[in-house]
């Protein structure tokens, strides 16, 4: 069979470009070794958000007996909600399937290797290589877990993200090594189911990537739930005690300390899938294993492509999936197509939610502008006091010269919604005078984003701000 291009890996990148380039009419194929949806789908952002939401409804019906709800026996059955969960699973990846097959794009099972520059081997579980005919590849394989030493995934003291996204049981006592996106979301999850969740991170504070404010936020908030937080500590490994319980041992501030526990997750990053793929051997650039694309998401070899997590950070599907149509574009001859997005929003579901997209403070003053920032918390919001969730706050960051808007922050109730606003208005070039000027319906969230960039000028109208001079 002879393609115009073969896609390797069946992921959020990899699939949303097989089908982009099915709609251009090109005569397109993806291999997959292991599952159409790849990550995301199968054991990443929609199982998480299922178990996650699953939580969240847990914690809102032990709390609602402030608006007199009480429910006299709450119980979770953790076997049909993993199955739940399966099914949220199985109708997404159904879908996929079914939108590749509806779209003639082959798929082939079996995990592929680049032979040529033109030639890809895929080789089934018969363990028979074949080799498919191409004018173009597209490397979209993803990312794998980091292991540490002494914490060998086993799936039963020692649990990867995919681990704890199939419990049997919720353990009673966790130690989440690695506080950033998948420990915190998941170790919140299992709090809110009923474990007692304890974080140790190796740098000076959780969600370490995550805009300084936000971090220092989330910081305040795990300790006022009362979750242990160690940080500046290095987990060095764990025992198995006669009761099948666990200690970790881990530094803390340079002394040891012990930690009791029934299981522990760990999720301390993950690396990009370059290896084995046969991209050095043909001279593709790769680098701390991320392979090197330009903006058309081709790499330095002509008619090799890369996008995705494999491809370099932010590691997230919704900008794997952008990569993946711009490398479709580029395949299809478009020569404007080019990866230059103005902002990648971030979102984290935690509890409460964090949203970032576009500069912080000290990045937009590097970058050369003057940051003037308006901040508006929630607690003054009518619709997150309605919901019982007056937490949190956007802070929304302009130029002071040109009022355009350079980033927006935010921590709260739905933020993983709210976000798309921000994005938007920094895609487009919005001023905070655009925000403002906006009719927000009321009562809503998005008003937060209204009345923060009102803030800025010292305008909002339901915080008090010492008035200027006119
Ligand atoms: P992947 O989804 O990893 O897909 C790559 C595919 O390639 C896999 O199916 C793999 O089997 C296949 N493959 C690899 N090598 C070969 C080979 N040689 N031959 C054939 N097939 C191969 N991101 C978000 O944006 N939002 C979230 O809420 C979010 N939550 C997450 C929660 C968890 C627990 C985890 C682990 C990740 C989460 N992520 C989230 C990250 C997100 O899952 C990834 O960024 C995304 O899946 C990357 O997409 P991709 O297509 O590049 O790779
Ligand atoms: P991460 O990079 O977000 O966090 C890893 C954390 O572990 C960091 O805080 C790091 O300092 C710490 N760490 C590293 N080594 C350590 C050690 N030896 N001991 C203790 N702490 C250590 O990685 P994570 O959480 O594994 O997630 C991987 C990626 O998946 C994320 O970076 C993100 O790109 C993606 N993801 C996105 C989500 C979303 O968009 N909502 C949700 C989950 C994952």
């Amino acid at each position: 069979m002879n393609y115009d291009a073969i896609v390797i890996g069946a992921g959020p990148a990899g699939y949303v470009c097989a089908i982009r380039l099915a709609q251009y009419g090109k005569k397109v194929a993806v291999v997959e070794k292991q599952y159409v949806g790849g990550v995301c789908l199968n054991v990443g952002c929609i199982p998480s958000k299922a178990l996650i939401q699953a939580g969240k409804l847990l914690k809102k019906i032990r709390e609602a007996d402030v608006m007199g709800i009480t429910a006299a026996k709450v119980e979770l059955d953790v076997a049909k909600l993993v199955a739940w969960k399966e099914g949220v699973v199985g109708k997404l990846t159904g879908g996929v399937s079914g939108l590749l097959k509806n779209h003639k794009v082959d798929v082939h099972t079996g995990t592929a290797r680049v032979v040529a520059r033109d030639k890809v081997e895929v080789t089934g579980a018969d363990g028979k290589p074949q080799v498919l005919q191409t004018a173009n590849v597209v490397v979209a394989t993803g990312s794998s877990p980091i292991e540490i030493p002494g914490f060998a995934f086993d799936g039963k003291h020692v649990w990867s993200s995919t681990d704890a996204l199939r419990p049997t049981a919720i353990p009673r006592r966790m130690v989440v090594i690695g506080g950033g996106y998948i420990g915190l979301e998941l170790g919140l999850t299992y709090r809110n189911l009923g474990t007692e969740i304890t974080v140790v991170e190796a740098l000076d504070r959780v969600l370490p990537g995550m805009e300084t404010d936000l971090s220092k936020e989330m910081g305040r908030f795990l300790k006022k739930k009362g979750v242990p937080v160690f940080l500046n500590s290095k987990a060095l490994g764990y025992r198995v005690e006669k009761d099948g319980s666990l200690v970790l041992e881990a530094e803390v501030e340079g002394k040891k300390q012990s930690f009791p526990c029934d299981v522990v997750l760990s999720t301390v990053g993950r690396r990009p899938n370059s290896k084995g793929l046969g991209l050095e051997e043909l001279g593709v650039k790769v680098e701390r294993g991320f392979v090197q694309v330009d903006k058309r998401r081709q790499t330095n070899v002509p008619g090799i492509y890369a996008i995705g997590d494999v491809a370099g950070q932010p590691m997230l599907a919704h900008k794997g999936s952008h990569e993946g149509l711009v490398a479709a574009a580029a395949i299809h001859g478009d020569k404007g197509a080019a990866y230059d997005p103005a902002c990648i929003p971030a979102v984290i579901f935690t509890d409460p939610e964090i949203a970032s997209v576009g500069l912080g403070a000290e990045e937009a003053k590097a970058a050369g502008f003057e940051p003037v920032e308006g901040r508006f918390p929630f607690g003054a919001s009518g619709r997150a006091l309605s919901l019982n969730e007056p937490e949190g706050w956007v802070k929304v960051i302009a130029d002071k010269a040109t009022d355009r808007v350079l980033g927006v922050h935010m921590i709260g109730p739905e933020v993983t919604e709210l976000v798309a606003e921000a994005a938007l208005a920094i895609e487009m070039g919005a001023t905070a005078g655009d925000l403002a000027q906006t009719i927000h319906a009321h009562p809503t969230l998005p008003e937060a984003i209204m009345e923060a960039s009102e803030a800025i000028h010292g305008m909002a109208v339901h915080i008090f701000q010492t008035p200027k001079k006119h």
